[in-house]
């Protein structure tokens, strides 16, 4: 039985190295529901993770599906856990008229470009809180969709001048 004060859960903290994610009391205290999408080299350590820790019921999207196996033995039984592409999953959820109250999305360098171009689709999605992963010295912060606002942005590494996490809340 998978739950936050199982030994299997609580190691993915120590598994991997540090990572920062946003505060809940300033950023999402208000949220119940999340999809974790790009969530799973890691077993989540640098977002689902912090996402069950704070309380919330997720809901993880990647394409590796055996490390999404790995996280569903050691996440909270009511966590779900889908092997799909980030992009059509999303789209088949916008066109379900799905919501959840927060996204993450940790996408690889490589797709930052594209994920900061999709801004409209994450917004569609997200009820109150989004969380992109972006950054490096050469792309434009993404602007926020209309009755949407940049929350704040936290520096998560140096790497090539700083990614960040872009927090875009309901304005
Ligand atoms: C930076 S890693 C995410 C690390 C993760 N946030 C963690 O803390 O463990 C990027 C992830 O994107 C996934 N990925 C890459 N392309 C994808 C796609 N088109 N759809 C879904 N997942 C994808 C990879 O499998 C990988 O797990």
């Amino acid at each position: 039985m998978g739950s936050l004060s199982s030994p299997e859960f609580l190691e993915i903290e120590e598994l991997y190295c540090g990572s920062v994610f946003p505060n809940k009391r300033r950023f999402f205290s208000q949220c119940q529901t999340a999809l974790c999408i790009f969530c799973a080299e890691w077993l989540g350590m640098q977002d689902a993770y912090w996402v069950a820790r704070a309380g919330l019921v997720g809901e993880c999207v990647d394409t590796n599906g055996e490390k999404l196996a790995e996280m569903k033995l050691r996440y909270p039984d009511d966590w779900q856990f889908h092997t799909a592409d980030a992009y059509e999953f999303a789209q088949e959820a916008v066109e379900d008229g799905r919501q959840w109250d927060m996204l993450t999305l940790d996408p690889w360098s490589g797709q930052f470009e594209k994920c900061a171009d999709l801004m409209d689709t994450w917004t569609t999605l997200a009820r109150k809180v989004v969380v992109l992963g972006h950054g490096n010295y050469r792309l434009e912060v993404p602007q926020a969709p209309s009755g949407w606002k940049l929350a704040t942005s936290i520096k998560r590494t140096d790497f090539k001048g700083g990614v960040f996490w872009l927090v875009f809340a309901r304005a």
